[in-house]
């Protein structure tokens, strides 16, 4: 018989096909990505396609108009009732005539790249764990006593080379008034968490079902828990969503609900039922932002620190508050919501991401997901800050990771005038060196504090204290000034020249912003807070300087701040701190929430789940604690900026 040439774009995938080949059938035998949930039918549309007419030179070819098939009845039927965008064609009905050149449109395509907003980032290749399939079954018969089951299972063999296949109790109860009502026509939704697993219907609609089916991305956070709803057909970010965890009434952070564990009987069981109703809040919370129906959310992949992880899955998490921190379990683990007590599809699944180690957590391990050290060609620094600071260190070689205990610090508690970003708190500080007078920004307006209207723009908030990323550009600020000293002690009037400057009992305060006269906050900053800052900048920096020492380097090429709170951070003040190591400053960028972005990589591509396990299991281990150079960096690090590290890019 004759053949022709059919070339498909963008992939540039080319092969010879027979004349009055299905153009899908062409694209499946080439492996090129072309949607179908019909299978084939002329119903759902996902297949369309648009064949390019005319002379491309590129490809060696002339395409003639009668390269494809007329229309048939079926796609005649299809545009009448349905429309099609002019020039397309439904790929499934529309057959190969003579050499043609076909354009595969973003939305036909099977395994999307999902865009990120990042530039630098990599994109995410659509290949979620879920998929809908529209297959058409035989009656049951007298003379051939099958189940309904059994038909169904023969159906998607032949129609869509799914050859096993399992089915949820909840399934099969619905099965027999499913398939009568939809005439023996019905969509599934199969799970496979790897495509080799045997699948599992977790749903079946009578009829094509053209709907579409949800999957959340949940950043379980010790202080906030935040979820990303995702259309896992398109890849697209619906809502996104977050709430103070609920845990919080047990216990600021990680290690007084460990301590409350400890002392309370039912402590780790209260903290399980805690966690999982305000997971449960969140997916209703984000299920009505989106105006959907929570019961078509049906997969959800989960980072979270060890801590967290043991409570979420009812494990109680003494044994992570004493060395040698052991995990109850460190690998991937694939549940049920039913299993985790969650309001989402019955059948839902739920993955949750390996541990790194006892204090690094999955969320450490999907920031490595998000950021790939593993494949970077320069060595990058990767610092998740925290109550307690995940820090990765890598490249193609290799990656090693560590955490930190900074305490909340950083997160405005233990700072006499600290306090959580929200509005009328001090975010942007500057220093005049000469005067030692402040000016600065509160979060909720876009004025410096003498500037004309920041009175106005602040009347609603007020000024109410410093937020964590204020008291970083705070300090950093009176450091430069000359208002603190590298030891981190404050300076006296006569040291400073300020009467900003005032003995506070034994030590010099600093005057930021007295509001008393109006009944507003005195907001100082006293030798204390510098202390605690020290403290924890110093954690930060002897855990970053530890891995250098392990890589064996004593410089890195650039630095990733993580997390809500690195997206917040001048990277200029953080290092007159000291609190990073010195690089050029455009070298330090920030990654937002990486963490949330690991768990929605996981989320639409089952291949990442693979990768990341791969990942972790290579990553090196630190443990800060009994490293007897982590003291030594610690004591250095103490001092602002250092007392022994040069940062050559700061001050020449
Ligand atoms: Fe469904 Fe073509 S595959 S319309």
């Amino acid at each position: 018989g004759k053949d022709a040439l059919v070339i498909f774009t963008p992939s540039g995938k080319r092969g010879r096909f027979a004349l009055g080949t299905p153009v899908l059938s062409a694209a499946r035998a080439l492996g090129v990505d072309l949607d179908s949930v019909c299978g084939g039918r002329g119903i759902c549309s996902k297949c369309q396609i648009s064949p390019g007419y005319g002379s491309f030179a590129k490809h060696g070819v002339t395409v003639d108009a009668d390269a494809l098939s007329d229309w048939n009845a079926v796609e005649e039927r299809y545009k009448s009732k349905r429309g099609l965008i002019e020039g397309r064609r439904l790929g499934c009905q529309a057959k190969v005539q003579g050499d043609v050149v076909i354009d595969v449109p973003p939305e036909s395509q099977l395994h999307k790249q999902v865009i990120r907003k990042r530039a630098e980032a990599r994109q995410i290749t659509l290949d979620p764990s879920v998929t809908l399939h529209y297959v058409e079954v035989a009656e049951p018969d007298m003379h051939d006593p099958s189940g309904d089951f059994e038909r169904l299972t023969a159906a998607l063999r032949d129609q869509w080379q799914i050859g096993q296949l399992r089915a949820d109790l909840s399934v099969l109860t619905t099965l027999q008034p499913v398939l009568r009502k939809g005439g023996w026509k019905v969509t599934v939704a199969l799970h496979r968490a790897e495509e080799s697993d045997i699948p599992r219907i977790m749903h079946i609609w009578p009829g094509l079902y053209e709907g579409t089916v949800y999957g959340m991305a949940v950043d379980l956070g010790s202080t906030t828990i935040a979820g990303h709803l995702c259309d896992l057909r398109t890849g697209e970010v619906l809502a996104s969503s977050g709430l103070m965890n609920p845990q919080i009434r047990f216990g600021e952070d990680l290690m007084s609900r460990v301590s409350y564990s400890m002392m309370n009987p039912t402590g780790a069981a209260d903290m399980t039922t805690a966690v999982r109703a305000g997971m449960n809040a969140l997916f209703t919370q984000v299920a009505a932002e989106a105006e959907i129906d929570i019961g078509l959310i049906m997969d959800a992949v989960f980072v979270c620190n060890p801590v967290m992880h043991h409570l979420l899955l009812g494990i109680d998490p003494f044994e992570l508050g004493q060395a040698p921190f052991a995990l109850a379990t460190s690998g991937s683990l694939h549940l049920t919501a039913h299993d985790l007590e969650l309001q989402m599809h019955p059948s839902a699944r739920v993955y949750l991401l390996p541990c790194i180690a006892g204090h690094v957590g999955a969320d450490a391990a999907a920031v490595a997901l998000s950021e790939a050290p593993e494949k970077s060609e320069d060595l990058v620094l990767i610092v998740d800050v925290g109550t307690n600071a995940e820090i990765l260190l890598g490249n193609r070689e290799k990656v090693l990771a560590c955490s930190s205990p900074t305490g909340p610090a950083f997160e405005g508690a233990q700072i006499s005038s600290g306090q959580r970003a929200a509005p009328g708190a001090i975010e942007r500080v500057e220093i005049d060196p000469a005067t030692k007078e402040p000016r600065f920004k509160v979060i909720g307006s876009d004025l410096w504090s003498d500037e004309p209207g920041f009175d106005e723009a602040v009347a609603s908030t007020g000024i109410t204290g410093i937020c964590g990323s204020g008291i970083i550009e705070m300090v950093a600020e009176m450091r430069i000034a000359g208002i603190v000293d590298g030891p981190g002690l404050i300076g006296s009037p006569a040291q400073t020249g300020t009467t900003r400057c005032f003995l506070d009992g034994r030590t010099h305060s600093y005057m930021v912003w007295d509001g008393s006269a109006t009944g507003g906050p005195v907001i100082t900053v006293t030798n204390r807070d510098i202390r605690e800052i020290q403290m924890a900048k110093a954690a930060l920096y002897s855990g970053a300087r530890l891995l250098m020492d392990k890589f064996g380097v004593d410089h890195v090429d650039r630095i990733v701040l993580a997390g809500a709170f690195g997206a917040h951070i001048s990277p200029k003040h953080a290092m007159v701190l000291g609190m990073i190591p010195d690089v050029p400053l455009d070298k330090v960028t920030s990654a937002g929430n990486a963490a949330g972005t690991g768990a929605r990589i996981a989320l639409l591509n089952r291949g990442a789940r693979a990768e990341v396990e791969k990942t972790v299991a290579q990553i090196h281990k630190i443990e800060t604690a009994i490293e007897p150079r982590f003291q030594e960096h610690f004591v250095n690090a103490s001092n602002i900026p250092n007392a022994v590290e040069g940062f050559p890019h700061l001050f020449k």
